[in-house]
């Protein structure tokens, strides 16, 4: 009897570690703000929003996370990952929020919480024809997009495709254009204005919107003490004048999302 307890107590005592494990918490703003830093994941590939200057991270996502992060008191930990990674992370508790152009969409609101947007923008279509410039131009086309974003989910909705290939990264479905794999890529407008004007003599044109969206931060699902410190930052560096600077540095113009969005 007595040993069937002890071994019934250590059973309990295992379980309750094992959920615990489980269970691994959110860090709240307290816990990050005694920590002294937050850990920020993004993807690195995706210029002018976030990218590579030989071994840094920059950007202009990389500057508003500066600058919020600035007015929480705190100092960033950046983490770069592929971009399917960084939501399947943030569920894990492995970092604490992510910066990476996610749109808000209500499938991955069930997943994570999002902070109110840090600007406003869409997927245009970017050809070669400059024939193919909207949704109806798309008919019996081969469309490249990256996997797992917002633009595969708008492409798939053009009943006409002929075919969407999807790639890792957006620089590659940009190459497949390029090369001439494919008659259309779709991405971020502020993306495609970046590559044409990197590249003008890779003969790409830009299209219509075929959709627009709004982008946004996301923390773990119900990390509200987060989630509000991060909006309060955002509304501080949207009314001081910081976004305004750090907009035109890298636009030439101020992209937050205008009233009534
Ligand atoms: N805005 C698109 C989406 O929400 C694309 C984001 C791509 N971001 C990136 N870092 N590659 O899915």
């Amino acid at each position: 009897m007595k040993l069937l307890k002890t071994v019934a107590r250590g059973l309990a005592v295992a379980l309750a570690g094992a959920l615990m494990l489980c269970t691994a918490q959110a860090r709240s703003f307290d816990d990050i703000k005694k920590d002294g830093k937050i850990i920020i994941a993004t993807e690195g590939q995706f210029a002018p929003f976030n990218y590579f200057q030989g071994n840094k991270l920059a950007g202009f996502e990389v500057d508003v996370a500066e600058a919020m992060a600035q007015k929480m008191g705190v100092k960033i930990e950046w983490k770069a990952l592929s971009f399917d990674a960084l939501l399947t992370g943030l569920r894990q508790d492995r970092w604490d929020m992510v910066i990476a152009s996610h749109g808000i969409t209500e499938e991955r609101a069930k997943a994570v919480t999002f902070t109110e947007p840090h600007y406003c923008s869409g997927g245009v279509i970017i050809a070669k024809d400059p024939a193919i410039k909207g949704a109806k131009d798309l008919a019996g086309k081969v469309v490249s997009v990256q996997t797992g974003t917002t633009y595969l989910e708008n492409v798939k909705k053009v009943a006409s495709v002929k075919e969407i290939k999807n790639f890792p990264q957006d620089t590659d479905a940009r190459a497949a254009l390029v090369s001439g794999r494919v008659d259309a890529w779709v991405t971020d407008r502020f993306v495609a204005k970046a590559s044409l004007d990197a590249n003008p003599g890779a003969g790409m044109h830009m299209g219509d919107f075929l959709f627009v969206e709004r982008i946004a931060s996301a923390v773990a699902k119900g990390n509200t003490s987060l989630a509000g410190e991060v909006n309060k930052a955002l509304q501080a560096i949207l009314a001081d004048g910081t976004y305004a600077t750090i907009s035109k540095k890298w636009f030439n113009e101020d992209i937050r999302c205008k009233a009534p969005q």
